[in-house]
C-alpha cells in the first residue's frame, strides 16, 4: 500500500475538514472548466490557507494540498500535467532530478517564460529513470511557500520487495503571520549583515529568518503525520527534503535503516542509524518494523527545531514524544563515501577538469553568494560538448554548506573507493572540495545552482550549457 502523503483540509470553505487536521484552504478558483492535457492531470497553483499549530497562515500551494498531490509514473513512461496559474504572479513547475527534455524543465529564462497569472502551461515529458523526485515552482522563493510535491517514478523491475511505501516530505516553514518567503528574502537583502556566520555553520543562512515549524508532509509535531503498518512489515521510506534553508538529520527510533537509493538512483544497500539529507536531496531506505510506535525524527541541522512523524505498528502503543531521545541520531551516519552506484552504465572518463569556487561576499545591506565570483545576472558559464564528460571540482570557500544541484543530468560523485553515487544534488561542506563527473548527454542551457533558495536568490546560480 502507499502512504497517504498529503492532507486536504478545506478548500474555499467548500469542503469540510477531512479527518481532524486541516491543511490548505485554497482560494476560490475562477478558472472553472480547465481541462487537462490529453490523458493528463491539472496542477493548479493558487493562494490558500494552511493551518499549522492552530494558526491559519496565508500561503500558496498546488491543488489546495500541502505537499501538492503525488504524481506517479513508470520509468520510460510519460507525465502529462497542465499547470493552471491562479497565483497573482507568474510561475513554473520544475521536475527536480528528472533527465528531462529541455523545454519541459520549468526553468524560467532557460527553458520557458514563466506562466502568467490566469494562463496555463502543458508539461509533457518522458521519465527515463525510476526514483524518488519532486516538483516545485522555480520562480523566486515560491516553492518555499508550499508549491512543491512528490514525483515518484516506479521501477517495473524493482529489485526490492516491501509491504508498504511511505513518502516523507520535509520542509521548513517561515513565520507566515507577518511575512512570507519573499518578505524574508527582502529582509535579508536589506538588513545589514549582522549575524555571525559561525552560528549557522551547518544550518544555512537563516540569520534573519525564523522557522518556527518543521514539517513532515505538511504537518507539525503537535499533530504529526502517522504511518501505519504491521509488525514485521518491510517498508520503503522515500525521504525528500523540500526545505529552502534546512538540512535534516533523519532517524527512525528503534531501527536501523538500509539506504537503497540516493537522489532516486540505486546504490549498494548500506545500513546506517542516521543520515543527513540536504535541500533538494532524496534518500530511500528499507526497514523491517518492530512492534510499537516509533518516532521518525528529522533534526534541523545546526538549528534548534525538528520535524517529527510517528510510525505505528501497534494500535495501543503509547505515542512517542517529539521531544524524546532518539539514540540512533548519535550513531552511525551515512556518508557519500559509503555509497556505491549500482548503475551499470559507467560514465566515459572525463576529458577535462574545471573548478567552481563557491563564494560569499558582503555588500552594503546584504549578501552575495557567488560561483567563480559571479552572480546569477552575469552567471558563470560551464561550456560542454555533447557527449563529453567533464569533472567539476567544487571548492567551497565559505563557512556554510551548499547543496549544489544540476538540472537535466545526473552526475557521479567521486569517492575514494570509486563508483560513487549517481546524484543530481550534492552537499559541499564548508571549506571542503568535492568532485563530480558529469556526462553531457542532454543538450540545452541548464541551471546549476545552490538549492538553498536564499543563496540561489542572492546570486548562486550558474549555467551549464552546450556548444
Ligand atoms: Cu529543485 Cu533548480 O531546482
Ligand atoms: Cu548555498
Amino acid at each position: 500500500s502507499r502512504g497517504v502523503v498529503t492532507r486536504r483540509l478545506f478548500v474555499s470553505g467548500m469542503f469540510a475538514a477531512i479527518g481532524s487536521v486541516p491543511a490548505v484552504a485554497a482560494a476560490a478558483s475562477e478558472g472553472g472548466g480547465t481541462t487537462a492535457a490529453p490523458g493528463g492531470r491539472v496542477l493548479r497553483a493558487s493562494p490558500g490557507t494552511v493551518v499549522l499549530d492552530g494558526r491559519a497562515l496565508q500561503t500558496w500551494a498546488y491543488d489546495g494540498l500541502l505537499p501538492g498531490p503525488t504524481i506517479r509514473a513508470t520509468a520510460g513512461g510519460t507525465v502529462r500535467a497542465r499547470l493552471v496559474n491562479d497565483l497573482p504572479e507568474a510561475t513554473t513547475v520544475h521536475w527536480h532530478g528528472i533527465r528531462i527534455a529541455h523545454a519541459m524543465d520549468g526553468a524560467p529564462g532557460f527553458s520557458q517564460r514563466a506562466t502568467q497569472p490566469g494562463d496555463t502551461f502543458d508539461y509533457v515529458f518522458t521519465v527515463p529513470d525510476a526514483g524518488t523526485y519532486f516538483y516545485h515552482s522555480h520562480v523566486g522563493m515560491q516553492s518555499d511557500r508550499g508549491l512543491y510535491g512528490p514525483l515518484i517514478v516506479e521501477d517495473p523491475d524493482e529489485p526490492h520487495s516491501y509491504d508498504h511505501e511511505f513518502t516523507v516530505m520535509l520542509d521548513d516553514w517561515l513565520d507566515g503571520v507577518n511575512g512570507n518567503a519573499d518578505d524574508a528574502l527582502r529582509k535579508m537583502n536589506t538588513t545589514p549583515h549582522d549575524v555571525t556566520l559561525t552560528s549557522h555553520v551547518l544550518g544555512g543562512t537563516s540569520g534573519h529568518v525564523r522557522y518556527p515549524y518543521y514539517l513532515v508532509n505538511g504537518r507539525t509535531a503537535d499533530d504529526p503525520m502517522t504511518y501505519t503498518a504491521s509488525p514485521g512489515n518491510r517498508v520503503r521510506f522515500r525521504v525528500i527534503n523540500a526545505a529552502a534553508d534546512t538540512a535534516f538529520r533523519v532517524s527512525l527510533g528503534g531501527h536501523r535503516m538500509t539506504v537503497t537509493h540516493a537522489d532516486g538512483f540505486p546504490c549498494e544497500p548500506v545500513t546506517v542509524d542516521t543520515f543527513v539529507v540536504g535541500m533538494g536531496e532524496r534518500y530511500d531506505f528499507l526497514v523491517t518494523l518492530e512492534a510499537g510506535a516509533f518516532p521518525l525524527m528529522a533534526m534541523a541541522e545546526g538549528k534548534a527545531g525538528r520535524a517529527f512523524a510517528v510510525v505505528r505498528t501497534a494500535p495501543g502503543a503509547r505515542t512517542p514524544s517529539p521531544n524524546g531521545q532518539v539514540p540512533e541520531l548519535q550513531r552511525r551516519t551515512l556518508s557519500y563515501q559509503d555509497l556505491r552506484s549500482l548503475r551499470a552504465d559507467r560514465l566515459p572518463p572525463p576529458s577535462r577538469t574545471v573548478t567552481v569556487t563557491l563564494g560569499w561576499r558582503q555588500r552594503v545591506g546584504g549578501n552575495e553568494w557567488t560561483l567563480n565570483g559571479r552572480l546569477a545576472n552575469d552567471p558563470m558559464r560551464l561550456r560542454v560538448d555533447q557527449g563529453e564528460t567533464i569533472r567539476i571540482v567544487m571548492h567551497n570557500d565559505t563557512h556554510m554548506w551548499h547543496p549544489m544541484h544540476l538540472h537535466g543530468h545526473t552526475f557521479q560523485v567521486l569517492t575514494s573507493g570509486g563508483r560513487g553515487p549517481r546524484k543530481d544534488t550534492v552537499n559541499v561542506m564548508p571549506r571542503k572540495r568535492l568532485k563530480i563527473d558529469v556526462h553531457a548527454d542532454n543538450p540545452g542551457e541548464w541551471m546549476f545552482h545552490c538549492h538553498n533558495l536564499y543563496h540561489q536568490e542572492q546570486g548562486m546560480m550558474g549555467v551549464f550549457g552546450y556548444g
